[in-house]
């Protein structure tokens, strides 16, 4: 590994943390204790990438930022920011640092940021970004995320692929559960194998049997002819059983025997069909909940939890909210083939408020939407759905005291929503349920009163 690569703090223990850290991995690493130095450095030899603190005595990591981007751009540039100041590394990110990472991290949350900043230079590099985009759509590459949280997902996701165990990956819905599951079916041995995908909740009790184990010709009415069931389409490969809560108990006891004995027959059919498949199960219910319920069995949950997997929803990992959006945003606007389109600030604030009940799907289809929409390259409050400007779950608080009078309350409720709003009448009439007149009425009683 022949990348070099400047780390800028004035931190000493920090600095060589990092330093000791890149070095055992391989790479070239110099070094700067403020940024004037750096600036100096950087003048004289080149680098593949600059890490660097943002809080620096005299000159800043922005300094150091725009002096990279000024005299070397094609080096990547990472932002060390401090819990509490994404703010700013969303700044950094804004004027061209390709990452930012959160102190305190440890040595594994580096190597995989500092191994992703150089893979998309060296890939942009060999011009193979464009065909990694067409093959990779379900890569490793598309499950984006920086957050401890998703990272530790991601390292499991490369440590378990090549195993054939069993994965149960449970999270609420949008979180990226097929996303995950596809993910370890592309970074294993099977990948050129089928991956076969089942929905259990969306067929009728009678037919998931004959869906998953297949059945012979006459086998109940209507089998007109012998057809294969998805165990036996997937094998070799790998088969994802999506809402596995979804399927009733007696074909749970059936699908516990094909788990533990590797073999299966087709309804009505006495022959066994030795299987190599990989099972990965999906939940958005709590399966253990579903268990106590008696619901579901418990052998079986055993036997599908060999390795679980818990998606965390949005709302707690916000720190990957900007970097979704970034990708979503380049995503749709390439798509479009317009320019790559901005979030105003107040949407970036309200983004990180909102409580994404719907995760990253809904935040996807948001960005998707208002690309398409709006014809302005800031996307603003008014190309997004109320919900977002109203707050979380779907209601900003609003406080109540016992003691108050309800027509306190109501213009206590009225200036927080015309708030939220940026003061669009409208909007907020809109929100509140009433009309403009209404609202116009009661803001001239306020005025009165003051
Ligand atoms: N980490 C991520 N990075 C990028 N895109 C993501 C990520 N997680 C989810 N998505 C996107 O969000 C959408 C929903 O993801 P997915 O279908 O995997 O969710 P799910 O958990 O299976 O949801 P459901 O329970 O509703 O089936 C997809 O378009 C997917 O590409
Ligand atoms: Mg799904």
């Amino acid at each position: 590994m022949d990348s070099k690569i400047l780390i800028v703090d004035d931190d000493s223990l920090v600095r060589e943390f990092i330093v000791e850290t890149l070095e055992r991995k391989g790479y070239y690493v110099d070094q700067a204790d403020s940024g004037e130095q750096a600036i100096e450095m950087i003048g004289h030899a080149e680098y593949d990438l600059v890490i660097t603190d943002l809080k620096m005595r005299q000159l800043s990591g922005m300094d150091v930022l725009k002096e990279v981007l000024e005299v070397q751009p094609d080096c990547r540039v990472m932002v060390i920011t401090a819990f509490g100041t994404i703010e700013n590394a969303v700044e950094a990110m804004k004027i061209g640092a390709c990452d930012y990472i959160t102190k305190p991290f440890t040595a594994d949350e580096l190597e995989i940021l500092v191994e992703r900043a150089l893979d998309y230079k060296r890939l942009k590099e060999e011009n193979l970004y464009l065909r990694k985009e067409l093959v990779g759509s379900y890569s490793f590459d598309n499950l984006i995320g920086r957050s401890p949280s998703m990272m530790k997902i991601f390292e499991l996701v490369k440590n378990i692929a090549a195993s054939p165990s069993t994965v149960l990956i449970s999270g609420e819905t949008g979180t990226g559960k097929e996303l995950v599951a596809r993910a370890i079916h592309y970074n294993s041995n099977r990948a050129k194998e089928p991956f076969v995908k089942m929905n259990c909740a969306a067929l009728p009790e009678g037919l998931i049997e004959s869906e998953l184990f297949g059945h012979e010709k006459g086998a109940f009415t209507g089998a007109i002819k012998t057809t294969k069931g998805r165990f036996e389409q997937a094998n070799n490969g790998t088969l994802l059983l999506d809402e596995i809560s979804e399927i009733p108990l007696s074909t749970q006891a059936k699908l516990l025997r094909v788990i533990q004995e590797r073999e299966l027959e087709r309804l009505g059919s006495g022959q066994t069909i030795p299987l190599n498949v990989r099972l990965i199960a999906t939940s958005n219910h709590d399966l253990k909940t579903e268990v106590k319920k008696g619901k579901f069995r418990d052998d079986l949950y055993f036997r599908l939890q060999v390795i679980p997997i818990d998606l965390p929803p949005l709302r707690e990992r916000l720190e990957d909210i900007p970097l979704l959006c970034d990708y979503f945003l380049q995503k749709y606007c390439q798509r479009e083939g317009v320019p790559l389109k901005t979030l105003s600030e107040k949407v970036k604030k309200l983004f990180m408020s909102y409580n994404w009940p719907g995760n990253i799907r809904e935040l996807e289809n948001y960005i998707e939407r208002a690309v398409v929409i709006s014809k302005s390259s800031e996307l603003r409050v008014s190309d997004f759905p109320i919900e977002i400007a109203v707050g979380s779950s779907g209601l900003a608080s609003v406080d109540t005291d016992v003691g108050q009078t309800i027509a306190e309350m109501e213009k206590r409720l009225i200036i927080k929503t015309l708030e939220a709003n940026n003061w669009n009448k409208a909007r907020t009439a809109e929100i509140l349920g009433v009309t403009t007149r209404t609202l116009r009425n009661k803001l001239n009683e306020y005025r009165c009163q003051e």
